[in-house]
This record gives structure tokens, C-alpha cells and sequence, in this order.
């Protein structure tokens, strides 16, 4: 029978409290988002891909930011992306030096900028390379390594499965498989069918990722492709909630205050890791993922994407939260009417 997906399960040596990650999202899984996920319930939290050469030439900027990691967030995986054996053996010595529990690597991203290189999905194209840079993550960083990967280039194309189970062989502790080819990004359904497949083929534990934007969503692709965990991506973007939801922790949405908090909590990390004046633009992509949480129509988000310092969002978020306010019962003309600017 089907583990439930809140019992533990191990990836090689590592130990996670239940089934529910947090996928790698680039631009976006940075310390505070994966700690809020890890808050919210999440069993493990995977960073946004960072390149292993920017780790190998030792880039300021990459081992300041992106390589920071929150006592509380244990255990934490981080994602490396590259084309080069060298550079991912010593990127994953870095990211374990750091504290990274878990070493991901990315083979699934089929972004133009990657894909050139050689990294991401390209890999479905030169399997022996891949397992080569694996080995050399293992290696490096002595720490179990994980894959993420599609099921194939294109439509009909299995050299996705075909790759996963070879690098299972070659001693990868888990895989994250997005059963959808690379040419489709983000378009059409998930194959569940091929999770299934893919989980009697490899000893490994197999975490199914794709399409699980609600936590039924997740339930039913646990449930249909018998993985060992579920892997939340675009379900989780300003929705921490669904962590809870799949721990079993909650059963309704979040109240208009407890989204509130939860937005000023996220632009308080922001400022701190981020400063102020860099914060500001970075936080933009995050407003409308909390606004439509707040039932708010999209154009409300207007006056703070056009709100060019961290004081003014701050100033236009709080007017959100008069405290007799409940924003679910207003109506949309008066949200807009809320964020509109202060008169000067
Ligand atoms: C904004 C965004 C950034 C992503 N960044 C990464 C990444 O850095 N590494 C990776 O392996 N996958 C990345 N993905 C893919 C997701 O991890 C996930 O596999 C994909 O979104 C499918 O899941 P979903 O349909 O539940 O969103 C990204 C997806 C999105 C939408």
C-alpha cells in the first residue's frame, strides 16, 4: 500500500518528514520562499537553479545570494545547472560546504539560455554526459544527488525515461520526473502513466512534479502514479497554504490577515537579504500572486507594480489592511479605490 503523504520517506542518507516539496523555481526559491514553504509544512525545499559555473569561478554574487541558506530550513536541497564535469563536481563541494543536504541536478529546464549551453534539457540529448556530470556531483559533494528531469524532447520521445533509469543505475538517490516533453514547456497534461513506469523501473524513490496546482491536484497525481513524493511548483507562488492543505494542517483558504502577513513576512525577508532599493523591483513579480489571494481584481496590482520604492508598496499594502476591513466582501471598485496613490 501507498505510503500517506504526510509518513517520512529518505533520499539516500537524508531523512524528510513527509512527501510534499517545493520545486525549484529560477528567479523565485531563494532562502525566504523555501523557508516559508518549510513553515507552512513542506517536507523539503529545493533552491532555484544556480549555475555550477558561477560556483566553480567562485562569483561573488552567486555564493552571497543565492547560496544562502536559513538555519531553519534543514533539510534543504540546491539545484545545480551545467554542462561541465569539473564545474559541477566542485559547484556541488561549494553548495555541500554551504550547508546543501541534497545536491539536484537540473536536466529538465528547456529554456533557449540553458539548453545553448549544453545544460538542462539538452542532457536528454547526451545521456553519457549526464551521468558523468552526476558521478562528478557525487563526488564532489559527497551528499546524495538527485536529478529533475522531463520525460522526453518531444512527443513519442522517451529519452527522459530511458536517462532517469540509467542514472538511478549509476547511484543518483532520487529523481524528480516532469512527465512532459521539453518542446510543450509547460502546455498540455502531465502523463501520470509515465511516473508509474518510471517508479517500477528504479529502486530509487521517484517524485512526481507537474501540473499539481491545487492540493487535489497533488493528491490525485500521488495517488494515480504510485510516486514517493509530490513535487509543488506554480501551485505554491504565493500560496503557502497548500503545504498545509496536503499535511492535512488545514481545510479552509487562508484569511484575508493571515495572506496579509504572510505578504508583509515576505517583503520583510526581501529587504532583508536583498536591501530596500533592490527589494522594491524584485517584489513585484510576488504582489499579484497575494492580491488575487485577497479575491482583488487584477488591475489593483497597478499601483504597486508602478510603485518605485519599498516605502510606497509598503504605504499601498497596508492601506489594504485597514483593520475593519474584510476584503473578501468589497467590492472590486473598492480595492482599486484602496490601492489607488495617496494624494500627494
Ligand atoms: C517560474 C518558474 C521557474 C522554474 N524554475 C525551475 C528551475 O530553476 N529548475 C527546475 O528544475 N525547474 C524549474 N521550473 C519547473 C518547475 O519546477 C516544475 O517542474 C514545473 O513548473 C511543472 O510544475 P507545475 O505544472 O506544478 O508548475 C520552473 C517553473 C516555473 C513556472
Amino acid at each position: 500500500m501507498q505510503a500517506t503523504l504526510t509518513s517520512p520517506f529518505r533520499i539516500g542518507d537524508v531523512e524528510i518528514s513527509n512527501r510534499i516539496l517545493l520545486a525549484p523555481l529560477a528567479g523565485i526559491g531563494n532562502w525566504f520562499v523555501r523557508l516559508q514553504a518549510r513553515r507552512h509544512g513542506a517536507g523539503l525545499a529545493v533552491s532555484e537553479m544556480v549555475s555550477s559555473f558561477a560556483l566553480h569561478h567562485r562569483n561573488r554574487r552567486t555564493l552571497d545570494e543565492l547560496l544562502v541558506i536559513d538555519p531553519a530550513e534543514h533539510p534543504v536541497s540546491v539545484q545545480l545547472f551545467g554542462h561541465d564535469p569539473e564545474a559541477m563536481r566542485s559547484a556541488a563541494r561549494i553548495a555541500a560546504e554551504a550547508g546543501a543536504d541534497l545536491i539536484d541536478i537540473n536536466m529538465g529546464c528547456p529554456v533557449r539560455k540553458v539548453c545553448k549551453t549544453g545544460a538542462g534539457a539538452a542532457l536528454l540529448s547526451d545521456h553519457d554526459l549526464a551521468v558523468r556530470l552526476a558521478t562528478a556531483a557525487i563526488e564532489g559533494s559527497q551528499r546524495p544527488v538527485t536529478v529533475k528531469l522531463r520525460s522526453g524532447r518531444e512527443p513519442g520521445d522517451d529519452s527522459g525515461m530511458e536517462l532517469a533509469v540509467r542514472l538511478a543505475g549509476a547511484g543518483v538517490a532520487a529523481i524528480a520526473f516532469h512527465p512532459r516533453p521539453a518542446s510543450v514547456q509547460h502546455a498540455g497534461s502531465p502523463d501520470r502513466g509515465l511516473v508509474r513506469e518510471l517508479v517500477d523501473r528504479v529502486d530509487v524513490p521517484v517524485i512526481v512534479s507537474g501540473g499539481l496546482r491545487s492540493a487535489a491536484d497533488a493528491r490525485r497525481a500521488y495517488d494515480a502514479s504510485g510516486a514517493a513524493a509530490v513535487m509543488i511548483a506554480r501551485g505554491a507562488l504565493g500560496n503557502p497554504w497548500i503545504f498545509e492543505e496536503l499535511a492535512g494542517r488545514r481545510a479552509a483558504s487562508p484569511r484575508p490577515d493571515e495572506v496579509m502577513r504572510e505578504l508583509r513576512w515576505v517583503m520583510d525577508r526581501a529587504e532583508q537579504h536583498f536591501g530596500a532599493a533592490r527589494a522594491a523591483p524584485y517584489l513585484r513579480k510576488f504582489y499579484p500572486w497575494y492580491l488575487e489571494r485577497l479575491g482583488l481584481p487584477k488591475r489593483a496590482n497597478r499601483p504597486l507594480q508602478s510603485a518605485s520604492t519599498l516605502a510606497q508598496a509598503r504605504d499601498l499594502v497596508a492601506r489594504l489592511a485597514r483593520p475593519d476591513t474584510d476584503v473578501h466582501d468589497r467590492a472590486p471598485t473598492r480595492f482599486a479605490g484602496a490601492l489607488a496613490p495617496a494624494p500627494a
